[in-house]
């Protein structure tokens, strides 16, 4: 049964065009909210935009799906983002981060370029997205869903810079709730397994890379459907969450489970 909690909330998606983002709009939208969609790829997010309008209407609620190019990477289009959603829309109930990137580098091969890139993609702009947002969130009582990665609890071999950015985003996640402990804002974070995504898909591997190194990290029941894991998410996001804050939920069919 699709339910309708987010009726009249602004939720705000980055990396929406894609993967568990795009399963997050359609499921905001498909239980009533005006979802902001945010990506750098104009198609792919009018697609999602598309499909998610089409699941709103079959739920029978009013979802609606506005899109927003933004590079997350810089800072300044983290503050355009936030502050287009609130002009389009009038207010902001829920942040979720998600927007990430992940590519397997042996650690010698690692620019500074490449260092710095995937920690202004993955962390940065958790915070500074974060830091537009939260005068908004104070105003209705809203919160923020941070999506970090199992390599934010566990490290990941190849992966210097993404699993620094992600344990980054599970500390934020802790740092901001503290800060805001007297406010009503909530922040929590949701830490991924593998999920069949074009990330999941697509990524390469270094050469000559030590494959019983990388199978540390792998699934052991498959990788996960985008859609379930944007369910927790979800449920973060939502009324049904009002006593989590600060909170890190691994979701990773039991991957780090031992
Ligand atoms: N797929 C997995 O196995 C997995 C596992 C753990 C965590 N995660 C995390 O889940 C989140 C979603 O990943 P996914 O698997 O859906 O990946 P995906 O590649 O399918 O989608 C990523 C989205 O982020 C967007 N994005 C990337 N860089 C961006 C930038 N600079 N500016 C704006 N948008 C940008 C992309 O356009 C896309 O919409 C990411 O944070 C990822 O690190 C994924």
């Amino acid at each position: 049964m699709t339910r309708d909690r987010f009726a009249g909330k602004v939720v705000l998606v980055t990396g929406a065009s894609s993967g568990l983002g795009a399963a997050c709009a359609q499921l905001f939208a498909a239980e009533g909210a005006h979802v902001y969609a945010v990506a750098r790829d104009s198609a792919r997010l009018a697609a999602v935009a598309d499909g998610a309008a089409g699941v709103a209407g079959v739920a029978g609620v009013a979802g609606v799906v506005a899109t927003h190019l933004a590079d997350v990477a810089d800072p300044a289009a983290c503050e355009g983002a936030v502050a287009a959603c609130v002009e389009r829309f009038g207010r902001l109930d829920v942040l979720v981060n998600n927007a990430g990137r992940h590519d397997f580098r042996a650690t010698p091969t690692v620019t500074h370029e490449g260092w710095n890139h995937d920690l202004a993609v993955n962390l940065s702009s958790v915070f500074f997205l974060s830091q537009a947002a939260l005068p908004h969130l104070l105003e209705s009582s809203g919160n923020i869903v941070n999506v970090a990665s199992v390599a934010g609890v566990i490290g990941e071999a190849y992966s210097a810079a993404y699993t620094a950015a992600k344990h980054g985003v599970v500390g934020l996640t802790k740092a901001l709730a503290v800060e805001y402990t007297r406010s009503p804002v909530r922040i929590n974070c949701v830490c991924p397994g593998g999920m069949d995504t074009p990330q999941a898909s697509t990524i390469e591997f270094p050469d000559d890379a030590d494959f019983e190194l990388i199978m540390r990290v792998a699934a052991p029941r498959g990788l996960m459907a985008a859609s379930d894991v944007a369910q927790t998410v979800a449920f973060l996001a939502s009324d049904d969450a009002a006593a989590i804050h600060g909170s890190i939920h691994v979701v990773d069919a039991g991957m780090t489970a031992g």
